[in-house]
């Protein structure tokens, strides 16, 4: 596994840089993601003021990259929240299941990569905070 640096809400995975005359990262499946990838999308021209994200999912797991410019995380697990600002094209930040999300700040060259745990599907989505925080609660005292 890649380097792993932990967060209060996460861990960040440092894949291999390989800096010649450009810039080359390697995402590869079990060295730097840990789960099976089903899925990649990226995201850019996004608005600087308007925030992403502001949802849950109930089983994907992410990681994310902002391989260009830079992004404001919001974590939160239903107790605890968290900021970090990601703009290192070599570092993801692991997005577990039942972790509210929003992406905040997003400079005007902001390319976010995402590798993802599974296929699209909206009802593995959660977008309602108030349920989230029941769910989230629920799971957090059970565990
Ligand atoms: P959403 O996940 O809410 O975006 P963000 O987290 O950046 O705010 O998705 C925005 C729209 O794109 C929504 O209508 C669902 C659609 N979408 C797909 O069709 N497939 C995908 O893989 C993703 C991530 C989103």
């Amino acid at each position: 596994m890649n380097t792993i640096k932990k967060t209060k809400l996460s861990h960040i995975i440092k894949v291999p840089h390989i800096a010649d005359e450009a810039s080359l990262c390697v995402v590869e499946e079990t060295k730097s993601v840990p789960f099976p990838i089903k899925r990649v999308y990226y995201i850019f021209n996004s608005p600087e003021n308007t925030p992403r994200g502001k949802h849950a999912h109930k089983k994907t797991q992410q990681l994310l990259f902002c391989i260009r410019g830079k992004v404001t995380l919001l974590l939160d697990n239903g107790l605890e929240k968290e900021a970090i600002v990601i703009d290192k094209p070599n570092e993801g930040v692991f997005l577990d299941a039942m972790m509210w999300h929003e992406m905040h700040s997003f400079s005007k060259d902001a390319i976010l990569l995402v590798f993802a745990s599974d296929l699209y599907s909206e009802s593995d989505y959660i977008r309602d905070y108030k349920t989230f925080i029941q769910l989230a609660q629920k799971n957090l005292w059970l565990s």
